[in-house]
């Protein structure tokens, strides 16, 4: 499920149809620098980034992908460390080990976020280094990396905003049933105050989960990310207890102190590949799963009906209070729309996922549909009214296997013509009246793409991974541009 449902589509079905035989398709003023500009939170009478006129403009990193240094400072074991260890789990059988070594070379990183006028960088916090058995016994060291890169950011005016949890679980709560487990969300809330505590005072923005979807579905259904599980709809259980977690978690982090709250979700326009009963029964069942699963419970405090069954075999009474709680914005992961029809006659699941043809596609192979950025957050705004918060574009961007010319310079046209087309989108859709906040670029630089290893480049930073040597590609510099024009 790529963010995606592509990802979904193509990352599961290379290892579910292989494996299981169960296929999903056939196959600011830019203020910030203080804790005043940098909130969107009113409480206390700080100011939203609307009102001062300003626009979070930065870019997007998750921990594993980017700092290696995986046994540094008493970090433990992640669920990642493990799964890449296995032979055949990632395409060029790597590892997050040394990545981009942020975790040493971390100001070279801030400078390159200065150097493009970013206001608000997004980035994750290791629960494997804070907590390296996943409970209890805190790390002052792990804690120390990210205390000093808060600080580094807020010398440079750019505004910290955290996610909690980017899929590293530790190893020691998988070994205890992972998020299959109710218990797992209760160690989630635990470490969230911890982290409050430390960093609480200079964080911007905190993201609890980051795609809870694409964990479900890719590391607990079809098993082409860590933890590696294939349960298929089973699955469900390591949704509704990553929901539970956000939910304890946010409680934890609004008794911690007043710094704004989101959940960073992906979600994708669901289009039916025929007006048929059987396509459209098809599309809404995966649409409830990919999207509303994770909106309608956060934000009205109800599964979608197509859900009741599994919701009654996992949720307790008084879950889905803990889980709406109110939120300061809502982060949106958007990499493309995804196309179902019904399944066919040997397929377990409800619904399949096709390819979508008629537009050209990444170096990932997803396709470029720019257009489902202004429907999806038109959509939402239609869809959950003024139970909507107020929407930052968390991540967006695209894989191009672009490397240096003979002079150095690497010239990633396509980048552009991407992100300008998606950026446009988002103006679109804030022209019809939706309250988007910021936009975020995935990612600042290329980095472990989890089951593709090294062989899919994100970034606006090329980075030789044999030196850890970036190089901003021409894409940064009209990032820098665009940025600068601020829409
Ligand atoms: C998203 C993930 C992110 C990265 C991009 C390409 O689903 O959140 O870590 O892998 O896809």
């Amino acid at each position: 499920m790529t963010g995606d449902v592509t990802r979904v589509s193509t990352r599961s079905a290379r290892s579910t149809s292989e494996e299981e035989g169960a296929s999903t398709s056939e196959e600011e003023g830019r203020s910030t620098s203080e804790r005043e500009g940098a909130s969107t939170s009113e409480e206390e009478g700080r100011s939203t980034s609307e009102e001062e006129g300003s626009f979070w403009w930065g870019a997007a990193t998750a921990a594993y992908q980017i700092e290696g240094a995986v046994t540094a400072d008493g970090r433990g074991p992640s669920i990642w460390d493990t799964f890449s260890a296995e032979p055949g789990r990632v395409a060029d059988g790597s590892s997050g080990a040394n990545a981009c070594d942020s975790y040493t070379r971390w100001p070279e990183d801030v400078e390159l976020l200065s150097g493009l006028g970013a206001n608000a960088y997004r980035f994750s916090i290791a629960w494997p280094r804070v907590q390296p058995l996943g409970h209890g016994r805190v790390n002052p060291g792990g804690l120390a990396y990210y205390d000093r890169l808060v600080d580094g950011l807020l010398e440079r005016g750019i505004a910290p905003f955290a996610t909690l949890f980017h899929w590293d679980l530790p190893q020691p709560l998988e070994d205890a049933g992972g998020w299959l487990v109710r218990d797992t969300a209760e160690r989630f809330a635990e470490y969230a105050a911890v982290v409050a505590d430390a960093l609480g005072d200079r964080v911007a923005c905190w993201g609890t989960l980051n795609e809870p979807f694409v964990h479900m579905a890719l590391g607990y259904a079809f098993g082409t990310h860590a933890p590696g599980r294939v349960l298929l709809l089973d699955a469900f259980a390591a949704g509704h207890h990553q929901l539970l977690g956000h939910g304890l978690a946010v409680q934890a982090l609004r008794s911690a102190g007043d710094v704004p709250v989101m959940l960073v979700n992906n979600l994708t326009p669901v289009r039916a590949t025929s007006a048929s009963p059987e396509d459209a029964a098809a599309a809404q069942v995966y649409d409830a799963f990919h999207n509303r699963m994770f909106l309608d419970t956060v934000l009205l405090g109800s599964y979608p009906d197509v859900l009741a069954e599994a919701e009654g075999a996992v949720a307790r009474d008084g879950d889905l209070d803990t889980i709406a709680q109110p939120l300061d914005l809502l982060g949106v992961n958007y990499y493309n729309p995804t196309l179902v029809t019904a399944p066919g006659a040997d397929n377990p699941l409800p619904f399949e996922i096709v390819p979508i043809e008629d537009h050209p596609t990444t170096g990932f192979g997803w396709p470029v549909v720019p257009e489902g950025l202004t429907e999806l957050l038109v959509g939402l705004r239609d869809t959950y009214g003024d139970a909507l918060p107020p929407v930052v574009i968390t991540e967006n961007g695209c894989s191009y296997p672009d490397e240096p010319g003979p002079d150095g310079t690497i010239d990633d046209a396509a980048r552009i013509a991407y992100l300008d087309a998606h950026i446009d989108a988002v103006g679109a859709a804030r022209d019809a009246g939706v309250d988007v906040r910021g936009y975020l670029a995935w990612s600042l630089l290329d980095n472990f793409e989890w089951a593709e290893g090294y062989t899919q480049r994100f970034g606006l930073t090329h980075v030789d991974f044999a030196t850890g040597d970036r190089t901003p590609k021409a894409s940064y510099a009209w990032f820098r541009d665009r940025i600068a024009r601020d829409w």
